[in-house]
């Protein structure tokens, strides 16, 4: 099998992760967080979301968490717009990158965002033109685009209309999610399949949550379909608020163990990775799921205790 030799991770736990904590969390720590996974070498971290604050307060100080980042010209902090007024803070905010959000599943999209399909793309078209003008780059994300907590299995050709769609706006990547992480491999080989019959894999991004343990499995799958891009969470963080029973994200440290181990080069150390995601777990009050962090700090105690 011929793997690429590097892949692109997009770090979504600043986001995706927090947005589905209950406890506030301060907006020093989440600046020290995302400080901590760019000096893990993480170069695509989606840092927030201009959502409106009265469906997720915790993510209601965007503005200040931005402007308190370590500039890194290396690095693109990107942040979540659901419509025009998201679009405004994110300019005020000064974000380089933007992502605008539907689903393949018109029930999904009227508990994410109170909107139907069509009337979530008629909302995006002219954030990304605005956007564009002003120099700001744009992903797309197709959410519930294997299985929805709602109305089950989706059609994929669904997925490929609103992928299409997402990309002819001028989204430059679009990103297919498996909201509820019940999606195998045999379901990333039929969906995303189709779409390479007519967009380039570099076009693509997959986004797997590990509620039912197979967002690696899936990765795999994506691999051998020659895509390079995957969204990860550092420590396995998140869930979604209007996907019942979703679990955290692919843990971004078992996704870099994984690469590489097979030969894949990601750019991320593993440890500082590591001391960045135990760093905001102290203030979480539980364990967070992944296995490459319990094997280190299980590694870490052995060490301390060993001379
Ligand atoms: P709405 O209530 O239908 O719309 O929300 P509205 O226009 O009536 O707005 C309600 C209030 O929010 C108003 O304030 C607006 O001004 C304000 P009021 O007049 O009541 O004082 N408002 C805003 N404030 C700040 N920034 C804004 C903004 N927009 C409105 N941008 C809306 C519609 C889309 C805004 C809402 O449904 C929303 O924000 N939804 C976001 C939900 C969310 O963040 N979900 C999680 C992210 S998606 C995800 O996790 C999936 C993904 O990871 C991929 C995957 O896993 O599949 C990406
Ligand atoms: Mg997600």
């Amino acid at each position: 099998m011929n793997y690429p030799e590097s892949i692109k991770i997009v770090e979504v736990g600043p986001r995706d992760g927090l947005q589905n904590e209950p406890a506030t969390i301060p907006t020093d720590v989440k600046i020290a967080f995302i400080n901590g996974l760019a000096a893990a070498g993480l170069k695509q971290i989606e840092a927030t979301s201009f959502v409106s604050p009265k469906w997720v307060p915790q993510l209601a100080d965007a503005i200040d968490v931005l402007a308190g980042l370590e500039p890194r010209p290396d690095v693109c902090y990107s942040a979540l717009v659901p419509n025009s007024k998201g679009l405004e803070r994110a300019i005020e905010a000064g974000v380089k990158r933007i992502a605008v959000f539907t689903a393949a599943s018109e029930s999904f999209n009227q508990h994410n965002i109170n909107m139907s399909i069509a009337q979530s793309l008629e909302t995006f078209q002219p954030v990304v033109t605005q956007a564009l003008a002003h120099g700001i780059s744009v992903r797309g994300y197709v959410s519930t685009g294997f299985v929805c907590p709602y109305e089950g299995n989706i059609a994929k050709e669904k997925v490929l209309a609103v992928t299409e769609a997402l990309l002819e706006m001028g989204a430059d990547e679009v990103s297919v999610g498996d909201t509820i992480g019940a999606a195998a491999p045999t379901d990333v080989f039929e969906t995303i399949g189709l779409l390479l019959k007519t967009l380039p894999a570099s076009k693509l991004a997959l986004h797997f949550h590990d509620t039912y343990g197979t967002a690696l499995a899936n990765v795999v799958a994506g691999l051998e379909l020659g895509i390079t891009t995957f969204d990860s969470s550092a420590g396995g963080l998140g869930g979604c608020p209007y996907a019942p029973g979703a679990s955290g994200n692919l843990a971004t440290e078992d996704l870099v163990y994984l690469l590489t181990r097979m030969g894949i080069t990601t750019g991320v150390d593993l440890e500082k990775l590591a001391d960045a995601t135990l760093a905001l777990q102290g203030h979480l009050g539980r364990e967070l799921p992944s296995k490459q962090l319990k094997r280190i700090v299980s590694a870490r105690q052995k060490a301390a205790c060993s001379s």
